[in-house]
């Protein structure tokens, strides 16, 4: 068995140095680490001093009852107000806060003065239907501006939302409103998605049929389709037109509850993780303006993510808004009505800082450069990655093919714990490498340790912890304070588990490799899924493959592979034979895949995310497992086709 837990394999050479000029006009500059260093708490002081507080704190920080923590403790501020009031009465009401774009083609220009209204009007609107701060009210709408209005106005008020995805069953959205105790449900007619009007009315009068906490359902109109109607259901537009366009915002605590967000764990149950109000909004604010380098007068920003997701809390919402950013919201799909959509609104936009995730990276390389090289994507000046390991290879096509070679790619680290990025290169000064997060963000403690807690150091690889608190960390999961104990911080003392497997380069540069139950064994040796995928994925004829590990009689657990072939390669008997070879070339021939599976699809979550344990289950030839989760159930189903497609590719 060996010492390391996880084995460091893939060695990667080149990087990439900011030019001067980004360098010379960047936000975050070299010695923001060293001031950092110098002393946390003060730094972490000056960052909040950036917003608007109604009373100043008391105590930066308070981790005396730790695992529980609190931030700015005594001070007293309003989200809302720091995300718009401020910055209309500062004689920025005409700048515009989004730009959104419909998938049927339809826009809007939402300038800072009319978000102050919507708001306005909608927290009023909240107010007179009962709501009280404190409250929890469900989002469940899609990509569309009152998604971000609704929010802010729970967040005025200092009613607590919880935001679930639009794409979730009906069961999600009860059980969330459930153990939450949601007073209150924003919805909407539908919304379009892949040229189609979507259904969401129907899954929420089906949860609140079940869900005796819900007093009332404001409903948004977007698509105009005929939806029933419930006593308890109230048009959002009628609502807030009875309401005045002022309202006077109260401020609240640093540590007042701001949202619930749920998330998947190792269990069943999704885990409420719940964010406070001060804290959270000094790390969204901090990391979105240094880590994007965001320049409010002349960006225009693009977070792709959806607001169902902790991406689009932080960085659709929270962080941009705080900082006067000018964003872009499109409701639709990549495909819509053609492949090249994004790199249209790009153009159409001016975009010139685009935060997306490699599963998004990886379709379009897919796809083919052609696709968008065919649009004018000048204007981009910085690129963005977030949600899972980047392969080299995805992050070489991003630089080359979307950035011109000319962008910085920020690989950012962190989750919906975390609240904020919390490992990441800052753009005007780091020397990136692709597919590394780089290091720890300024204020920020993380390592890399082994089963005994001892750190790995330079060249070794483990487990990812944070080891010191942080502004935006979780404050806990909803109702469950023991398993928040549990779950983060009981497997080693004092120190956040991330859950996450991660290696330190020769340079102290981080890898990350994966959640730690995505780990394979093979002969005593601790393989990650994301350096045999990266490998894979550097083969010219592989456009996406995803690994597990299978039981293995003689090994422990055997490597099994699972890759899609680019669009112009044609399966044939050598192609298994060649991807095993190029991996042992690559990797070493302990990282052989024993099987390379040709499939279709893989199976994803939502959230774009691989369900290896779906392919675990085809893998160790058992039934498949529970589907719920997957955005497209249909794709057991075609893996299933393209297993006996590719019974050559076999060893
Ligand atoms: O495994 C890591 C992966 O996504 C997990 C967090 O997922 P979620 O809470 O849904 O938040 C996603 C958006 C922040 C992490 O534990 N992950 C996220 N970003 C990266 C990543 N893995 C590698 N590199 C990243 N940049």
């Amino acid at each position: 068995m060996s010492t390391e837990a996880l084995e460091n394999l893939l060695r990667e050479n080149r990087h990439f140095p900011p030019t001067p000029e980004f360098a010379a006009a960047a936000n975050a500059k070299a010695d923001m680490y060293e001031e950092a260093d110098a002393d946390r708490l003060v730094f972490w002081a000056k960052q909040a001093g950036e917003l608007q507080w109604e009373s100043p704190w008391t105590q930066v920080l308070d981790w005396s009852n730790a695992p529980f923590v609190r931030w700015f403790d005594g001070g007293k501020l309003n989200v809302s107000v720091n995300c718009v009031d401020r910055h209309v009465a500062a004689g920025h009401g005409n700048q515009v806060a989004y730009f959104f774009e419909g998938e049927p083609g339809d826009s809007q220009t939402i300038t800072y003065a009319q978000l102050l209204h919507d708001v306005s009007q909608a927290a009023n609107a909240l107010e007179a239907l009962g709501v009280q701060a404190g409250d929890r009210v469900a989002i469940y709408l899609p990509m569309i501006p009152e998604a971000v209005v609704a929010m802010l106005a729970c967040a005025r008020i200092g009613a607590v939302h919880s935001v679930v995805f639009g794409g979730f069953s009906a069961e999600a959205l009860r059980s969330r409103i459930e153990d939450a105790q949601a007073v209150l449900v924003i919805t909407a007619d539908g919304g379009n998605r892949k040229g189609k009007p979507m259904l969401l009315k129907q899954a929420v009068d089906d949860a609140v049929a079940l869900s005796p906490s819900v007093r009332n359902v404001l409903v948004v109109r977007r698509t105009g389709q005929e939806v029933a109607w419930t006593d308890k259901d109230l048009w959002w537009h009628e609502q807030l037109a009875e309401q005045p366009k002022t309202h006077e915002a109260q401020a609240f605590d640093a540590e007042h509850p701001l949202f619930i967000l749920y998330t998947s764990g190792t269990t069943g149950k999704p885990k409420g993780i719940l964010h406070t109000t001060g804290g959270y909004l000094t790390q969204v604010a901090f990391t979105h303006k240094n880590v994007f380098d965001l320049k409010p007068d002349t960006d225009v920003y693009w977070c792709t993510a959806d607001v169902g997701w902790i991406t689009g809390h932080s960085y659709v919402v929270f962080g941009p808004l705080a900082n006067r950013a000018t964003s872009l919201i499109y409701e639709g799909t990549p495909d819509t009505p053609h492949n090249g959509r994004w790199w249209e609104l790009i153009e159409k936009y001016g975009v010139t800082i685009l935060y997306t995730a490699p599963t998004a990276i990886r379709t379009f390389m897919k796809w083919g450069r052609a696709v968008p090289d065919g649009f004018d994507m000048s204007s981009l000046r910085l690129l963005g990655s977030v949600g899972e390991p980047i392969n080299p290879e995805a992050w070489m096509w991003y630089r080359h093919v979307i950035g011109g070679d000319r962008c910085p790619i920020v690989d950012t680290w962190w989750q919906t714990e975390t609240g904020a990025i919390m490992i990441s290169p800052l753009p005007g000064v780091t020397a990136t490498k692709p597919g590394s997060a780089m290091h720890a963000l300024p204020g920020i403690g993380a390592d890399v340790i082994d089963d005994e807690a001892r750190p790995v150091g330079k060249g070794g690889g483990g487990y990812l912890v944070l080891t010191e608190p942080w502004p935006s960390m979780l404050r806990g999961i909803w109702g469950d304070p023991e398993r928040y104990a549990e779950t983060y911080w009981s497997r080693f003392a004092n120190t956040y588990f991330a859950g996450d497997g991660a290696k330190f380069d020769d340079d102290g540069a981080v890898w990350l490799l994966g959640r730690v139950d995505d780990v394979m064994n093979v002969s005593g040796h601790r393989i990650s899924t994301a350096e045999v995928e990266s490998a894979l994925v550097s083969h010219p004829a592989v456009a996406e493959a995803a690994v597990v590990g299978a039981a293995d009689e003689t090994t422990g657990q055997g490597i099994v592979a699972f890759v899609i072939l680019r669009q112009d390669v044609e399966p044939d008997e050598h192609i298994g034979v060649a991807l095993r070879h190029h991996v042992a070339k690559e990797i070493g021939p302990i990282a052989r895949p024993k099987q390379i599976l040709v499939v279709a699809e893989l199976p994803k979550t939502r959230s774009g995310k691989i369900m290896r344990r779906l392919l675990r289950d085809i893998a160790e030839h058992r039934s498949i497992g529970d589907v719920t989760t997957l955005a497209d159930p249909m794709v057991m189903h075609l893996i299933g086709e393209g297993l006996t497609a590719a019974k050559g590719a076999e060893d």
